[in-house]
C-alpha cells in the first residue's frame, strides 16, 4: 500500500479508518461521561472504571492497538484517545471525592457547601437597660392597678407650668431649666415638657376619678450634664384620685414599688419638699446601691438617692379640671428612670446610657 501513496484507494481508506477511530473514540467519551453523571454510589462507579478504563474497555483496546496504526494515523488518534483518557480519569476521581464526602455528609449539598467552615455569626439585639427598667417599672404599677398612658413631649406652657399651680414668674420655675419653643412670654408658649407631670392635667381633664394611671417619657431640661444629670431623660408619673386617697395610700405604693425594685432590704427615706401642683409635698430616697449608705460619688458622699417627687394633689389642680376636692383627694408622684439602672448596676455616670458605647450597652 506505502509503495503507491497517490493511489486514491489507498488514501480513502486510510482517511475512512482514521475518521472512524476518532468518531468512535468521540462517542466512547460521551458515552462514558453521560453515564458517569448517572453515578451513585461508589460500587456503581467500580463498575463503571472497569468498564470504561478497565484492561478489556474499548479506549484501552484502542490504546493498545495504537502500534499497529500507520504511522501517519499514531500521533491523532493517539493524542486524541490519551485525550480521552484523561478527561475519564479526572471525571473518575471528581465523583469519588464527592461521593465519598456524601458519605460523611449525606444530606448536604456536598458540591457547594464546605461543612468545615465556621458558621456567619448572627447577630442579635438587645433591649436598652432604660427600656427595660421602664418596662419593669410599668409593670410593677400595673400590677397595682395603674393603667398606662402616654403623651406629648412638645408641650403648652400651660399644662407644664399653669396647670400645675406654677404660673409666670413663679420661683418654682426655677427649678424646671426650660427649653421654649416659641417666644418666652406668650400665653401660647410652647416648650419641651421639662417632667411627666402635664400628663395628670390632661389625664384628669379627660377621665373621671377613679383614676390610676402612670405617664412614662421622655424630658427634657436646660441644664449642664454631670454625672448625675442629663438634659434629656426619662421619667415615670404617677396619679391616683379616687373617694378618700391619704398620704398612707401614697407611701405604701411607693414602698411596695421600692421593694419590688430593690428587694425588701433596701431602706426607704420619705422627706418633706416643696411642690406647688401638691400639698403635702414629699422627696422619696432610697439607701444607695453602691455604697450601702456609707457615702460614694453616685449619691454626692450622702448614702442617700433621690428617686422621686411625690405629695397629695393640690385642691386647686382638682378643682382646675372640674374635679370636686370636697369629694375626692389623690395622690401624685415623678419618678426618674435612670436612676434605677444606676442603683441596680452601680453605674456612677448617667451620660454612659445615651453615649451609645456598644461596650456599655452589651453588658445589661
Ligand atoms: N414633676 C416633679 C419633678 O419633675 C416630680 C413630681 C411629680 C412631684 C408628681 C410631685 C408629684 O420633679
Amino acid at each position: 500500500m506505502k509503495t503507491c501513496p497517490a493511489g486514491p484507494g489507498v488514501v480513502d481508506k486510510d482517511i475512512t479508518t482514521l475518521y472512524q477511530m476518532l468518531e468512535q473514540l468521540r462517542r466512547i467519551q460521551s458515552e462514558a461521561l453521560d453515564e458517569l453523571s448517572k453515578v451513585e454510589s461508589l460500587r456503581e462507579l467500580e463498575f463503571w472504571r472497569v468498564r470504561y478504563l478497565g484492561k478489556k474497555s474499548a479506549l484501552i483496546q484502542i490504546l493498545r492497538s495504537l502500534a499497529t496504526l500507520p504511522a501517519e494515523e499514531r500521533p491523532r488518534t493517539g493524542m486524541q484517545a490519551n485525550k480521552v483518557k484523561n478527561s475519564l480519569e479526572s471525571g473518575l476521581r471528581e465523583k469519588e471525592e464527592l461521593l465519598q464526602q456524601a458519605v460523611v455528609a449525606p444530606h448536604l449539598d456536598v458540591q457547594r457547601l464546605d461543612v468545615t467552615l465556621p458558621g456567619r455569626p448572627f447577630p442579635s439585639g438587645g433591649l436598652h437597660p432604660v427600656t427595660k427598667a421602664l418596662d419593669e417599672i410599668c409593670s410593677v404599677f400595673r400590677n397595682m392597678g395603674f393603667q398606662v398612658v402616654e403623651g406629648p413631649e412638645v408641650e403648652w406652657e400651660y399644662y407644664n407650668f399653669e396647670a400645675l399651680n406654677i404660673p409666670q414668674h413663679h420661683p418654682a420655675r426655677d427649678r424646671f431649666a426650660t427649653l421654649w419653643i416659641d417666644a418666652d412670654g406668650r400665653k401660647d408658649s410652647r416648650l419641651l415638657r421639662t417632667h411627666t407631670s402635664p400628663m395628670q392635667i390632661r389625664f384628669m381633664e379627660r377621665e373621671r376619678p377613679p383614676i390610676r394611671m402612670i405617664a412614662p417619657g421622655r424630658v427634657y431640661r436646660y441644664e449642664a450634664t454631670d454625672a448625675t444629670h442629663e438634659s434629656v431623660f426619662f421619667m415615670v408619673e404617677g396619679l391616683a384620685v379616687d373617694r378618700s386617697i391619704t398620704m398612707a395610700d401614697l407611701k405604701g405604693t411607693l414602698l411596695e414599688f421600692c421593694r419590688c425594685l430593690f428587694g425588701d432590704e433596701r431602706q426607704v427615706r420619705f422627706r418633706c419638699d416643696y411642690f406647688p401642683f401638691v400639698e403635702p409635698g414629699m422627696e422619696v430616697a432610697i439607701q444607695c446601691l453602691v455604697c450601702d449608705g456609707d457615702g460614694c460619688r453616685l449619691c454626692s458622699h450622702s448614702g442617700w438617692i433621690e428617686i422621686l417627687g411625690a405629695g397629695m394633689v393640690h385642691p386647686d389642680v382638682l378643682a382646675r379640671v372640674g374635679i370636686d376636692p370636697t369629694v375626692y383627694s389623690g395622690f401624685a408622684f415623678g419618678l426618674g428612670v435612670e436612676r434605677i439602672p444606676m442603683l441596680r448596676y452601680g453605674i456612677d455616670d448617667i451620660r454612659l446610657f445615651y453615649s451609645n458605647d456598644l461596650r456599655f450597652l452589651k453588658q445589661f
